[in-house]
């Protein structure tokens, strides 16, 4: 596989969403439409210790033409190890996580915190294309706000070790999740590395069209990845990639039931209604239901119980954000 097959011309992106984005999560997500996606962050940590644990975060559904995996560590020899674990399935490519500031992570001194040491981040890359049989991906955030150097520095120096392409969150460690995403500063690592001739993918506050429309153009690149603004809507690939029109209640209710029946084929009933209910809560944000009814999702047990409640969803005002589709 060649750099530009990776990811073609406007490739639209599903991020890797720890907690999230397993085999239901991104079953959903194609059904609009999504064709890139990534498994679930693994630690190297875990991955080295209790490789099936780990190895069942990244489960591949056999319909999966593209699923990238990603590693999130520091340890050399537990990306190794991670590596070696990882080089026995089939992924379209390794991704290494240079971007997460959960605290758990920082701590270790991987993700955001290790991309921030960028001698360090890149002997660790080095080591992943040195190990992994699968073509070797970086996603980072900026490193700073003031200025795009030290930025560039980290993404140029990962696309001489052979980076095959590179995903930059336009916000730093601080600002975590939220805030304005400086579209400048990825316009200026595409532009550093494109004698490279691999592909730079935006990512940051994508969730409609105009905002979609905005990142590419003030970003330069037309690869994009989208994390919450496809939380709870998996439409979202419709809407940027065909201009599909937004669900009807009923359309809705049928993603939403076939979600959770397929998290609780895989997972079982108990587990999975437990982990359902964050996904439940996100299908409902922005849609108009009242609190009441938005809480009782909380309480749902069952799979029986889940499904009465869903019969019963009706907006309680039409919504700004994430209206239907009257069907
Ligand atoms: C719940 C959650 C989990 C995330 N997990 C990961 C992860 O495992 N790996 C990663 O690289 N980024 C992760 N991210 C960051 C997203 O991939 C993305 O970079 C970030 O949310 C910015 O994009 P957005 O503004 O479209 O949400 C996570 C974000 C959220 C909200």
């Amino acid at each position: 596989m060649n750099s530009e097959t990776i990811y073609p011309e406007n490739a639209l992106i599903l991020a890797p969403l720890s907690g999230f984005t397993d085999l239901p999560y991104r079953r959903s997500a194609r059904r609009h439409g999504c064709v890139f996606a990534f498994a679930e962050m693994v630690d190297a940590a875990s991955l080295a210790h209790t490789p099936e644990r780990g190895l069942a975060l990244a489960a591949r559904g056999e319909e999966e033409e593209f699923l990238g995996v990603q590693v999130v560590g520091a340890d050399p020899e537990w990306l190794k190890r991670s590596c070696e674990e990882l080089n026995a399935r089939e992924f379209s490519l390794l991704d290494f996580n240079l971007g997460c500031p959960v605290a758990k992570v920082v701590k270790k001194g991987a993700g955001a915190a290790l991309g921030r040491r960028i001698d360090v981040a890149l002997d660790r890359f080095r080591l992943l294309t040195q190990y992994s049989r699968f073509p070797v991906t970086a996603k980072f955030r900026i490193l700073t706000h003031d200025h795009p150097a030290p930025t560039v520095e980290l993404a140029v120096g990962l696309a001489e070790l052979g980076a095959k392409a590179l995903t930059v969150h336009g916000r730093t460690l601080e600002d975590f999740y939220t805030g304005p995403v400086r579209a400048d500063i990825i316009s200026a690592v595409r532009e550093a590395v494109a004698k490279y001739g691999i592909p730079v993918i935006a990512n940051g506050g994508v969730r409609d069209r105009k905002t979609y429309d905005d990142l590419r153009r003030d970003s330069g690149c037309s690869r994009i990845m989208v994390a919450q603004g496809a939380m709870g809507n998996p439409w979202i690939f419709g809407e940027l990639l065909n201009d599909a029109p937004p669900p009807t209640l009923d359309e809705w209710k049928l993603e939403v039931r076939t979600h959770v029946a397929e998290m609780v084929a895989l997972y079982g009933e108990n587990s999975a209604m437990r982990q359902a209910r964050k996904i439940i809560h996100d299908y409902l944000k922005g849609r108009g239901f009242a609190a009441e009814f938005r809480n009782r999702a909380s309480l749902l047990c069952t799979f029986a119980e889940f499904e009465k409640w869903l019969d019963a969803a009706h907006p309680a005002a039409v919504s700004a954000s994430r209206p239907f589709r009257r069907g």
